[in-house]
């Protein structure tokens, strides 16, 4: 109890030092989460950094602020390490990249479903767990440290590294972030998040110059991590390749020490990213504190840090807390104490199933006329599944956010497609080890007495090129046989490629002509679209039943038909508005052409706060996803604390005959200048058998009624504001004041 206690009197002493006269700061808005050390273990951690910096010599210090890379010779397969210092008993650290398992290029690892997948379980335990189960693997295989953290918004829907982050919400992909890195850190593995800040989109990618208001980066894009900073305190922060407002992300000193360690109160240490480092004193003085490199570029070796030094435009003091920042981190991680070793046993099996069961509470239902989903086994005798080689595996992103099958590449080669980098190789999920079942082969065993056909491009040298008009006319004749139709979709996409040019099914780019030839061979045709973005669907109203599964991980084949087949109720809800076109994206412009140096003009209309400004009605809403069964809404109070929070409380009923898991979201609706219609303050997800009702009581603090002040630099609290409740952003049950 009393450990529980100390980190609010922590943090109450923080608001004292943070808060500027007369502006408060909020910081009790954001609870530690539970890996977060007491004030009192802090201070040993410091205090123990302090002294071990004492002791190191100065090359030993300059030696511990850049990483090594040298992809062959990076312990581990790993994506850089940082030298230790035996005499003073600091290990060795190796880092990987981990977003949906762990990036080793040499070791086995689980291919987890992508993180937008998490988003959309919208599950804060899930994330956490998510966050461990990785940590456990990368602890095994020698790796102290995982950079999957990653969460910009989804400000451009086409981005191409949309499947590594946490959806189109900063207050979810916040809470999300804040558990999966405590899940990690529970682990004693360094959690980094990234990629901050300002870094929404692959065009432009080296030094694009994203240009973005102060209130807009406070209320939108700085607030995931500042709730994951404040609230898990990860290890390390990574800066982005991007220019945000002129300087480069990482000699940006506003978001650096301004922002991040003044205002935010940040122990941890900032690395840049693979390369993002542009200069020596410059970004050491704006508050970088580890160059990570790819071999060319290097701006933090000992000879330029030595002679800034000795020129005077770095202090040995500054020196001394870029040092400090590790060792406290390590220590505080538990990382320094019992450092991970190389050779530890993963139980894959385990870590299968968790996959698997991730992906299934990830899952969104988009559409089920007449409740055509779930499948009855029993009633069904021929069952066509279509597409998107859904014989062999299921699709996964590429780049350094993809879990690599580090012996063969990839599905049978790169079908195709160009990389940019060699880690983009690997596109289906998982060869090596095996684990993952296909969806024909999922389906089969839940349907043992029918007949399972396939249909499709089966050319594993080309997996993502368009269908023949006679592989079309195949499939559609297929399901003109079959009971029901199961045409899978994918939209590859990944780091380093660019982001797409459409949210079309492009690749193969005529898989809305085989959809629409299914739809009109057979009446029960069923889409499930592997993605990492939204995708458009001109066939929406043309098929009976549409699941989003994302791009699901080794579990994902088994996942897909559990949820097909009522095994599992689906209970995803979309962390990302999916439109009807191209056009109606706050990002599209005239003509969809991508600026190299993005203006943020949209401001704080973005995502579904874009299509409820602006009158815009998308194809699914953020927040939105169906059940088997149905869940009713009544009871709502709203109630005011003398603290300025409120207390919402309403009553949720599973009034359907399944159970099932519900997502009620709050929405607030600010009454000022700017403001969006609604954003969302608060979730919960809850599981409720059939006939079950449950009391939902959501807390709105303070700082989620505030707003980004220019004028006094801080937040404002906006009180008065109209309190919606709903099963999605536009499905609104309820509504009070
Ligand atoms: C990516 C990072 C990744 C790093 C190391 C970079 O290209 O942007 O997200 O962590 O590579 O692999």
């Amino acid at each position: 109890m009393q450990k529980r206690l100390l980190p609010v009197v922590a943090l109450v002493a923080t608001v004292c030092v943070a808060a500027r006269a007369g502006v408060p700061d909020f910081p009790l808005d954001f609870r530690p989460t539970s890996a977060v050390l007491n004030a009192f273990e802090s201070a040993v951690a410091h205090r123990r950094a302090d002294s071990l910096v004492g002791k190191m010599t100065l090359d030993e210090k300059l030696q511990f602020i850049h990483s090594q890379y040298v992809m062959s010779a990076v312990p581990g397969g790993g994506a850089g390490y940082i030298q230790g210092v035996p005499r003073l008993g600091i290990p060795d650290l190796n880092m990987v990249d981990s977003s949906t398992g762990s990036g080793s290029t040499s070791q086995p690892s689980t291919t987890f479903p992508a993180t937008i997948a998490l988003a959309a379980s919208w599950d804060r335990g899930l994330s956490s767990d998510f966050g461990k189960q990785i940590a456990l693997e990368l602890r095994a295989q020698g790796f102290g440290m995982g950079l999957g953290g990653g969460t910009n918004l989804a400000r451009e829907p086409r981005g191409g590294r949309l499947f590594e982050y946490l959806g189109e919400d900063p207050v979810l992909a916040g809470e999300m972030l804040a558990e999966r890195t405590d899940g990690t850190q529970s682990q004693k593995v360094i959690a980094t998040i990234k990629h901050y800040a300002g870094n929404e989109q692959e065009h432009g990618r080296s030094g694009g110059n994203s240009q973005i208001d102060e209130r807009t980066l406070r209320e939108l894009y700085l607030l995931p991590f500042e709730i994951a900073a404040r609230r898990a305190q990860p290890g390390s922060v990574m800066c982005s390749y991007n220019r945000l407002n002129g300087d480069y992300a990482c000699e940006n000193s506003h978001l650096l020490n301004d922002v991040l360690k003044n205002d935010w109160r940040f122990e941890g240490q900032v690395q840049s990213d693979w390369g993002a480092a542009h200069s020596t004193a410059k970004a050491i003085n704006a508050g970088l504190d580890e160059e990570e490199d790819v071999g060319a570029t290097v701006y933090l070796t000992p000879a330029a840090v030595k002679q800034a030094i000795a020129n005077g435009s770095v202090s040995t003091a500054r020196l001394d807390d870029m040092v400090k920042r590790k060792l406290y981190v390590m220590i505080r991680t538990g990382v320094m104490d019992h450092p991970a070793k190389a050779g530890g046993t993963i139980d894959f099996a385990r870590a299968n199933v968790f996959a698997q069961s991730a992906a299934e509470q990830s899952m969104v239902l988009l559409k089920n006329d007449n409740n055509q989903l779930p499948l009855s086994a029993g009633s069904l005798s021929r069952i066509a599944v279509i597409g998107a080689h859904a014989d062999a595996a299921v699709l996964t992103g590429g780049g350094s956010g993809n879990t690599r099958d580090p012996v063969t590449g990839s599905f049978a080669g790169c079908g195709g497609l160009t990389f940019g980098t060699t880690s983009g190789c690997s596109w289906w999920s998982n060869p090596w080890l095996k684990l993952d079942t296909p969806i024909v082969a999922a389906v089969r065993a839940l349907a043992p007495s029918a007949q399972v056909s396939f249909a499709g491009n089966s050319d594993q040298q080309s997996p993502f090129r368009a269908y023949t008009q006679q592989e079309i006319d195949e499939a559609a004749a297929l399901a003109s046989h079959s009971d029901v139709a199961i045409v899978v979709v994918a939209q590859p996409a990944g780091e380093d490629i660019g982001d797409l040019q459409s949210l079309s099914l492009a690749n193969p780019s005529n898989q809305d002509a085989l959809v629409d030839a299914v739809a009109r061979a057979n009446p029960r045709t069923i889409v499930v679209v592997e993605s990492g973005n939204p995708v458009l669907m001109p066939w929406k109203d043309r098929v009976s039943a549409i699941v989003e599964a994302w791009y699901p991980g080794e579990g994902g084949g088994k996942a897909i038909a559990n949820v097909l087949f009522g095994k599992v109720n689906p209970s995803g809800k979309l962390p990302v508005t999916f439109p009807l076109h191209d056009q109606d994206t706050p990002t599209w412009g005239q003509n969809g052409a991508f600026e190299t140096d993005p203006v943020y003009s949209e401001q704080l209309n973005m995502g579904y706060r874009w299509y409820d400004a602006k009158n815009i009605a998308p194809m699914f809403e953020f927040g939105y996803g169906l059940s088997y069964t149905h869940f009713s809404y009544s009871g709502l109070s709203v109630a005011h604390r003398p603290d300025g929070a409120l207390d919402v409380s309403f009553t949720v009923r599973n009034d359907g005959r399944r159970a099932g898991a519900e997502v009620p979201q709050v929405y607030l609706g600010v009454p000022y200048n700017g403001e969006p219609p609604r954003r969302l303050v608060g979730w919960e997800k809850i599981g409720m058998n059939p006939g079950e009702t449950r009391r939902v009581r959501i807390t709105v603090t303070p700082r989620m009624q505030s707003v980004w002040d220019t004028s006094r630099n801080g937040w404002r609290y906006v009180p008065g504001g109209t309190v919606y409740v709903g099963a999605s952003s536009r499905d609104i049950r309820l509504q009070g004041s």
